[in-house]
């Protein structure tokens, strides 16, 4: 299987300017103080540099990061790498893993399940937009069945045709209405994880998980901030991407495994709120 980001290379001028380069396409990649052909660029190596008209260039391999915000188009919000790194972990996304997503959108998140899950592994990413699909086939690269993502162009009311995932991810307006035919794909314990933008949107989410076999593990909203790194005046950048969105993670149980007279909608699930949705405050009682 080819890497998503071969020959891709990033060009900075180390402040404004950033470009990921597809090396393959034709033609000269325009800078800000002039033009550079790619055969020119293919010789320059990683971690090299180039002048055009007196202004300095760097030249990169391109990353997953330099990929998905700035190399990628996008047609639809996306889903940021501050959220995506932690999605990987709270799914447990590794090599081999089966999952599942919808929308696949502008394809940030499909390429990074993509990757962990690696050659042995399969992104099954669900489009109801036959525009969106074409456009991440081709950001992605994906030919018929040369990679290890399937793109297929539907809503997913319609219909999952996997079984037994190890974990889906929901990026659609109304997930909550989602949460059922979700779970009949999953693998028992498989993980389940939901972004949305508004709180709103999350009570939602969690009213509509009361009714079903879902464990909530968890509701989060992750914050970056990025500094100058001038170490004589280290402090934070001025801006910030201020809101992406809310994740709600939840496992599949066994049919009944939750049903207790305690759980209700103040509670989700009977566990109280001190702690959490887990109770992560027991951690400390041992074993006998
Ligand atoms: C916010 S975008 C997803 C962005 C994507 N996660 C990314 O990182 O690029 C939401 C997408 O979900 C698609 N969508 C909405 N409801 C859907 C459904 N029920 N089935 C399949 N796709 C759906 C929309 O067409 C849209 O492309």
């Amino acid at each position: 299987m080819e890497d998503l980001l071969a020959d891709r290379i990033l060009v900075t001028d180390l402040a404004r300017f950033r470009r990921v380069v597809d090396l393959r396409a034709s033609g000269s990649v325009g800078l800000p103080s002039g033009h550079i052909s790619r055969e020119e660029l293919a010789k320059i190596p990683a971690g090299g540099t180039f002048e055009v008209r007196d202004k300095r260039y760097y030249v990169l391999p391109c990353d997953m990061h330099d990929f998905i915000m700035d190399g990628l188009k996008r047609n639809t919000q996306i889903v940021y790498p501050k959220d995506s790194g932690y999605i990987l972990i709270k799914l447990d996304i590794c090599p081999g893993r089966r999952v599942a997503e919808a929308g696949t959108g502008s394809g940030a998140l499909t390429a990074v399940f993509s990757r962990a899950v690696g050659p042995e592994g399969r992104v099954y990413s669900y489009e109801q937009d036959i525009g969106l699909v074409n456009h991440a086939a081709k950001s992605l690269r994906l030919g018929p069945e040369d990679r290890n993502v399937v793109i297929r162009h539907q809503g997913l009311e319609q219909g999952i045709h996997e079984e037994n995932l190890d974990a889906f991810f929901l990026d659609v307006r109304d997930p909550w209405k989602l949460l059922s035919i979700v779970y009949d794909a999953l693998k028992p314990g498989g993980h389940l994880g939901i972004l949305v933008p508004t709180t709103n949107q999350v009570s939602r989410v969690l009213l509509a998980f009361n009714k079903t076999d879902y464990l909530v593990t968890e509701v989060a909203e992750i914050f970056l901030r990025t500094y100058k790194a001038v170490p004589a005046r280290l402090r934070p950048m001025d801006r910030m991407i201020g809101h992406t969105g809310y994740l709600v993670f939840a496992r599949r149980m066994q049919p009944g495994a939750l049903s207790r007279p305690d759980a209700g909608p103040e509670s989700p699930l009977g566990r109280g709120d001190d702690d959490g949705p887990l109770g992560y405050g027991d951690q400390d009682i041992e074993d006998d």
